[in-house]
């Protein structure tokens, strides 16, 4: 594998020397990318000498080469170790002012990092918040671990251990492409039925965690496509420009419907992350309602259950994926719903998550719980909806080697 170990300017270098000879000893191509300050801590012939390879900070050296794309193109895998707070910052804002920062624009291989800075620059707002950017983005965290910093002090903000990190890293080399060559076809956001040509009943789905679980799916190989419905502005941006990504739009739930229907017989997994309206207008008014009318008396009729419908139909091998967003009752739990949703629907996999009036909506981050097929909660995921996103994949990829 192609690895490019990014490094940055702690004392923390000195152990990511161990890291990149232990990823030489497995035979992995390693390509050392320091910034100017982490050649401060450990100079440039200790990582050539290491690595086996030229190393240099500049986007003007080995032009012809076009490296400073190159070697993001070509990796498999991108760790930053240590990661300190300034070159999260720059992550986040997506800076290439170095060659470290053109290598992480570039790739499109996992990234990882392992943090390394003060408690005090770690519990920051701007870290906190810049490394929660980035956990949205897709990219993994290892550690930081609680310890002994440079000086006296000590608390979260010490860099994991060079094997840690190891392990780590082939742990992520391992599952990075897992889902290669599945097709995989994902609904998300929210339909709008309409009452007239104006107007329409819709709900509060953003489409996050469906953009999330395409995202995810194409990242780790997948050939995806996305029925998107109503989308909130600039979360379908996030996926518009992926290469393993191909979007369709939907408007109602029969559109929706339509496409999920069309898609299914080809896909090997159907992901239905969408919030589909349960019903729509009778009969749809085709001029705009005005109020010297009379206030509407709306008839509402039942939308086909797509997902049922899915999983009614599923060919042999295919996985059928739903999500509900429950809220408890005085008598039954959200997960007690969820399974009685998901035998009642027929779904392979369930994701379900709680709702409320505060939680689950329009919110970067998620909490659910994974159902299968023999009613028992599988597996547990909160965190960012990338997180979760990857959680549920882990158990698609894990249902379908089962199958
Ligand atoms: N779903 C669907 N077609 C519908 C309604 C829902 O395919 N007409 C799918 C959603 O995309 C989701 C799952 O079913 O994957 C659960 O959605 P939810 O709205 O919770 O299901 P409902 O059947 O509407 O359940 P409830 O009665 O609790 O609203």
């Amino acid at each position: 594998m192609n690895i490019v170990v990014g490094v940055t300017g702690g004392i923390a270098a000195y152990k990511a020397v161990q890291l990149v000879r232990l990823l030489v000893k497995d035979g992995h191509d390693v390509h050392v990318v320091p910034t100017d300050d982490a050649l401060r801590f450990v100079g440039a012939p200790t990582w050539e000498a290491i690595s086996r390879h030229p190393v240099t900070t500049s986007v003007h050296d080995d032009v012809a080469r076009v490296r400073h794309v190159a070697l993001g193109q070509e990796a498999d895998l991108v760790v930053i170790a240590p990661a300190t707070a300034n070159t999260i910052a720059k992550m986040a804002a997506g800076l290439a002012g170095d060659l470290l920062g053109t290598t992480l624009l570039a790739t499109r291989a996992p990234v990882l990092i392992a943090p390394a800075m003060h408690t005090e620059m770690w519990q920051h707002p701007a870290t906190q918040a810049n490394v929660a950017t980035l956990r949205q983005r897709g990219v993994r965290l290892i550690g930081p671990d609680s310890g002994q910093l440079t000086g006296d002090d000590s608390g979260p903000g010490r860099m994991s251990e060079p094997e840690a990190i190891h392990a780590e890293v082939t742990r992520a080399m391992v599952a990075g492409r897992d889902l290669a060559g599945v097709r995989i076809a994902i609904s998300a956001g929210g339909t709008r039925e309409p009452i007239d040509p104006v107007r329409y009943i819709g709900n509060r789905s953003s489409g996050r965690q469906g953009v999330a679980v395409a995202l995810a799916a194409a990242d780790r190989g997948a050939a995806v496509t996305l029925v998107a419905a109503h989308i909130d502005e600039g979360v379908l941006g996030q996926v518009s420009a992926h290469p393993g990504i191909r979007i369709e739009r939907a408007g109602t739930a029969a559109e929706l419907g339509e496409r999920m229907d069309a898609l299914a017989h080809e896909a090997d997994v159907v992901i239905m992350t969408a919030a589909v309206a349960d019903y729509r207008v009778a009969s749809v008014s085709d001029h705009k309602l005005a109020k010297e009318d009379g206030a509407p008396v709306l008839e509402l009729v039942e939308n086909d259950d797509i997902l049922a419908g899915l999983a009614a139909a599923r060919r042999p091998g295919q996985l059928i994926v739903g999500f509900a967003a429950e809220m408890p009752t005085a008598d039954e739990s959200v997960v007690e719903r969820g399974i009685r949703k998901r035998r009642r629907k027929g779904a392979d996999l369930l994701a379900v998550n709680e709702v409320g009036w505060q939680a689950g909506f329009e919110r970067p981050d998620n909490t659910v719980s994974i159902i299968g097929a023999d009613d028992t909660v599988i597996a547990t995921a909160t965190g960012s909806k990338r997180e979760v996103a990857d959680a549920l994949l882990d158990a698609v990829r894990d249902a379908r080697g089962r199958a």
